[in-house]
């Protein structure tokens, strides 16, 4: 390939780029001998005086002008790239800063939350933490869930807190008839229901009621249960029967009466006369002051007195009794307060961390009982217990827990 931009003559041809040969006879153009560097005679005419060779530099257009165009490219590619930088540089120095204020405003909310947080902390330590030295030393926290609120022998089912009908205490519930006690009073078949753990307890104050009202308890009179457990629909019925007599001052609404829990019992007496003649009577004053001097100490409680009607919204009812325990019983009976009032009372002046528990004197024993509110940041409560010993905790039904430790 020839790269000079013009032909050199020749009488031989070229090939494969070789020049001519310059040694020996010159070669001739048109019968002139051609000098060494002469310019070719073109279109018949002859070419000016020849001048001597210009030595001048080799260029080679198309090499070095690819290789132009390559440094150009590569000057701006990096000119472009420099340019796509800057703006990259740019772009993220001011997504960089509206980061930053994402971030900042991140940190603040969960430094609230943090702070949040730790007050709930602080708030549950200043109710929950034992103290080291005082009455609670050696305690530990032990959680509750917060449906637990509505289970426990303190819980408050009146017209202002219905009962929930918790699964665990449904369970619970078992017919009287041949169970223990069953002889100790005259129940309706077994159609009468109480919850299982008074069974015990109200077994043992029937038999002790019917040795101590001898006189009146013979002859046909019994003690008789006359009504335990009570499902929702059966109380609608009730309700709606008391209503059409005039006397729901006695009943209470489907869902508000202490009969769901199986906690309470009516108690009445009932006659059967030697030729199958049957009646039912309230208890007399004998049989009524027995148990109003005694319940307490099986764990009862009379729960509509006459004093308490503005309090319980129920017409006094003499045959109405409610278990709650036995040192809470003698509490309230001994103060002369109906349950709406001892649940007030616990969480006024016996609130766990605010003040001292409320010492109750029972069967020559002391109780410590104190009211551990419900957490209200939390499904789940904790509730400072004895490690060791006897306690029990129970839902109020309203707003917390009521704790009740055996010294
Ligand atoms: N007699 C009571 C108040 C009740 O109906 O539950
Ligand atoms: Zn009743």
């Amino acid at each position: 390939m020839n790269n000079n931009n013009y032909n050199r003559p020749t009488n031989r041809p070229v090939q494969n780029g070789a020049r001519p040969a310059q040694n020996g006879t010159r070669p001739t153009q048109n019968g002139r001998p051609v000098q060494n560097g002469a310019r070719p005679i073109q279109n018949g005419r002859p070419t000016q005086s020849p001048k001597p060779p210009k030595k001048k530099m080799r260029f080679h257009p198309n090499k070095d002008g690819i290789m132009a165009i390559i440094v150009l490219l590569l000057i701006v590619a990096i000119a472009i790239t420099v340019v796509v930088c800057v703006i990259k540089a740019i772009t993220n120095a001011i997504n960089s800063g509206k980061t930053d204020d994402t971030t900042v405003s991140t940190v603040d909310t969960s430094t609230t939350e943090i702070t949040t947080e730790a007050t709930t902390i602080l708030t549950d330590l200043a109710t929950t933490a034992p103290v080291v030295g005082a009455w609670n030393e050696g305690y530990v926290l032990q959680n509750y869930s917060n449906t637990k609120v509505n289970e426990g022998d303190l819980i408050l089912v009146n017209y202002n807190y219905e009962y929930t009908f918790p699964s665990t205490m449904e369970k619970k519930i078992d017919s009287l008839y041949h169970k223990e006690g069953h002889n100790s009073a005259y129940v309706l078949g077994t159609d009468t229901r109480l919850n299982t753990s008074i069974v015990h307890n109200l077994a043992q104050m029937l038999t002790a009621m019917k040795t101590a009202n001898i006189v009146t308890l013979s002859n046909g009179y019994n003690l008789q249960v006359a009504s335990g457990y009570r499902t929702y629909s059966y109380q609608n019925e009730l309700y709606n029967k008391a209503v059409a007599n005039g006397t729901e001052g006695y009943s209470a609404i489907a869902g508000h009466s202490e009969h769901h829990t199986g906690l309470a019992f009516d108690i009445k007496v009932f006659y059967k006369a030697a030729d199958g003649k049957t009646a039912t009577y309230d208890l007399r004053a004998a049989e009524q002051d027995w148990i109003l001097a005694n319940c307490a100490n099986y764990g009862f409680i009379l729960r509509y007195p006459a004093e308490k009607v503005d309090i319980t919204k129920i017409l006094e009812e003499s045959w109405h009794f409610r278990y709650v325990g036995v040192p809470h019983a003698k509490y309230i009976t001994e103060n002369a307060i109906c349950l709406e009032e001892y649940i007030d009372l616990l969480r006024e002046k016996h609130t766990y961390g605010k003040s001292e528990p409320l010492s109750v004197m029972a069967n020559a024993k002391e109780y410590l009982v104190y009211f551990v509110p419900a957490s209200v940041e939390s499904d789940v409560t904790a509730v400072t217990v004895p490690a060791s010993g006897s306690y029990t905790v129970s839902g109020n039904n309203v707003d917390g827990f009521i704790v009740t430790v055996e010294k």
